[in-house]
């Protein structure tokens, strides 16, 4: 496949790299050549099957509306740009395209979410627990908290509607990325956890979207590709 690849950053690096290793060729645009998504021609985006979106919260709406304007299917992982999606949801239906986006593209997180949701399930209507979840990132990531602890806070909520589940970020060092769910009684806690030891399970995954997604249209998440369903 031909990959574009838009944003030069740490993941839109790690994805040209493990694309290379899977025999893609790949072009990646930086944000010198696309200020505002202009960089996203049809002109630009010609001869690529698919187009891998990791920038920044500004920037990524209008990168996704270009892009679908262009006609190239969409995966993007940027995170922090939800009020939009409603928004980009229609201009894709309207113009038939594909967008596939995720605030995490590692497998063992979907599952994680997954877990975390029947374990909030396990716990619905019993007393004297607080829940809280801790998310801990980089010194360089911009939004807080993080999508992934926004979603896992909805599908605790999902599961326990009466329990708030309150969240607190760290940024510090180089941390990949670690997500924490606990429930905490008089007596003892549960806790569930997931650990990203490098940016590469990221990038696996947003990879295996680009490579399921062309030939379709509509709007999908990471989830409702690994487990059929459209959430
Ligand atoms: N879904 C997932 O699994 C997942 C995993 C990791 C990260 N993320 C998210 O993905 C995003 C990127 O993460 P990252 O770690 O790669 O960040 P990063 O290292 O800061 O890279 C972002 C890159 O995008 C560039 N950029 C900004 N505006 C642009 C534009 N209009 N066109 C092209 N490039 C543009 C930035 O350039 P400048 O530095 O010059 O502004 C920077 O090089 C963040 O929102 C992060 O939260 C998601």
């Amino acid at each position: 496949m031909r990959l574009l690849i838009v944003g030069d950053g740490k993941m839109g690096r790690a994805v040209a790299s493990l694309a290379a290793g899977r025999g893609h060729e790949s072009t990646i645009v930086g944000r010198e050549e696309n200020a505002e998504g202009h960089g996203l021609t049809a002109e630009r985006t010609r001869g690529h099957d698919v187009a891998i979106e990791f920038t920044r919260p500004d920037a990524a709406p209008a990168n996704i509306e270009r892009l679908i304007a262009a006609g190239i299917p969409v995966v993007t992982g940027t995170t922090g740009w939800d009020a939009e999606l409603p928004r980009i949801t229609a201009l894709v239906e309207a113009r038939k395209g594909a967008l596939l986006h995720a605030a995490n593209f590692s497998l063992g997180v979907q599952l994680f979410l997954r877990a975390a949701r029947a374990l909030g399930a396990e716990f619905a209507g019993r007393e004297g627990f607080d829940g809280f979840i801790l998310e801990e990132h980089h010194a360089a990531k911009r939004d807080a908290p993080s999508g992934t602890a926004r979603v896992l806070r909805q599908r605790m909520r999902e599961a326990d509607p009466a329990r708030q589940y309150p969240i607190t970020s760290v940024r510090a060092g180089a941390i990949p990325g670690t997500h924490t769910v606990s429930l905490d009684g008089l007596y003892e806690t549960v806790t569930l956890q997931h650990t990203a030891r490098s940016r590469d399970g990221f990038a696996a995954g947003a990879l295996a979207a680009a490579e399921w997604l062309p030939g379709r249209t509509g709007v999908f998440t990471f989830e409702a590709m690994l487990f059929g369903d459209r959430r």
